[in-house]
């Protein structure tokens, strides 16, 4: 492999807190370890595509550690093996422009991409992989959904702010004997939900993996009435559905590598319960991009920070075509051919997701604690 020299930096998908520590501790580690340089592509795969990039130096990356989002901003489109041209007339084609990305790459004299994304992002980075890019992928998402490592950085700060919510929530809820509905993001997996409900004391947690009845929610709630306690919290994952229907999409987003945007379940369920639970008024919350921004929890600065130092040794030990990874509070390496539409044994997948299982740990200490599961 040529020696690498320069590096570009590329953030994708959906933003979430840790992105700027990560970005910080490649470059810091790239010029001050290494003493190669740095740049950073402006909004994901499009700047790679357009040649859009800054330069990244230590003056560059001072005191952006602590801060969510990404000074390199970030697209969850923009699939460069099967990109969205539209004509004027309206008339859409989907061409493969990599080799262009490639070509950019080469006149700048970037010799290898460290890729900061979720599953999107990290499968198009195995992709470049095969093409011969030499890349190290950083696995972040709010979600916790990529298989392979215990825990993606950004997830924590998702928590964080969840947590923040339910309690504020508490307190109205009990002042007005209310069912509060609290809707979080998680796509097609309930970590969001399962650990920010056991966290903030939710009475009632839906999530994908579990599919709900409303009888069984109402059953819970009478409970609590019959205990003396005249107020609910339900939190429910977006992605949740009910025993006999099916996910709530809010959106399409055609030229995303996942174009289904969920949402609204929380909403519905909320309309649900308000026709049949006559001695609470119900009212509704959806946490939406709240949980992607904010300050970065201490958890994910030092998570974030670690990737983004070992992706840089992984890279100048000839580690390409790998993701960092955090498993039993290490950070280890897994191949992104691996990583990508799989997961490991063990884990409980769909489609690639890590999912949770229903049968596992959390699950079963938030029963032993009384949480409904609405199943
Ligand atoms: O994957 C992160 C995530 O925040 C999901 O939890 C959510 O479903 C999705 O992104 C929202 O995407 P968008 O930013 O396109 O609305």
């Amino acid at each position: 492999m040529k020696p690498i020299k320069k590096i570009g930096v590329i953030t994708g998908g959906g933003d979430c807190s840790g992105l700027n520590a990560v970005i910080s501790a490649v470059t810091k580690t790239a010029i001050r370890k290494y003493g190669i340089e740095v740049v950073g592509y402006i909004k994901g795969y499009l700047g790679l595509y357009q040649n859009d990039f800054i330069k990244l130096d230590m003056d560059r990356v001072s005191g952006i550690m602590h801060e969510g989002g990404t000074i390199l901003k970030s697209s969850n489109k923009d699939n460069l093996f099967n990109y969205r041209f539209e004509d004027e007339d309206g008339t859409v084609e989907y061409k493969d422009v990599s080799d262009i990305a490639i070509e950019n790459m080469k006149k700048e004299g970037v010799d290898a991409l460290v890729v900061i994304g979720g599953d999107g992002t990290l499968t198009s980075a195995r992709d470049f992989y095969r093409k011969g890019v030499p890349v190290v992928g950083v696995p972040k998402t709010i979600d916790n959904d990529l298989p392979s490592t215990d825990v993606t950085f950004g997830y924590n700060s998702a928590l964080t702010a969840i947590v923040d919510a339910l309690d504020k929530i508490h307190t109205t809820a009990f002042s007005h004997d209310r069912v509060m509905v609290i809707e979080v993001m998680g796509r097609h997996a309930g970590w969001l939900a399962l650990e920010g409900g056991l966290a903030g004391s939710a009475d009632v947690i839906l999530i994908p993996e579990i599919p709900y009845t409303l009888k069984s929610i109402i059953d819970k709630i009478n409970e609590r009435d019959a205990d003396g306690k005249n107020f609910s919290i339900i939190i429910i994952s977006e992605g949740a559905k009910p025993k006999d229907g099916d996910v709530h999409i809010r959106e399409m987003v055609e030229d995303s590598a996942d174009s289904e945007r969920l949402g609204g379940i929380g909403e519905q369920l909320t309309n649900q319960l308000a026709k049949l639970v006559d001695n609470h008024e119900v009212r509704y919350t959806n946490l939406a991009y709240i949980q992607r921004g904010g300050i970065t929890s201490h958890f994910d600065r030092s998570l974030a920070q670690r990737f983004g130092v070992s992706a840089i040794d992984t890279l100048m030990q000839g580690g390409a075509g790998k993701m960092v990874r955090y498993r039993g509070r290490q950070i280890a390496h897994v191949s992104l051919e691996e990583v990508v539409g799989k997961g490991e044994t063990g884990e409980t997948s769909k489609g690639g997701a890590k999912m949770v299982e229903p049968e596992g740990q959390i699950v079963g200490a938030a029963k032993s604690l009384g949480i409904s599961f609405g199943d």
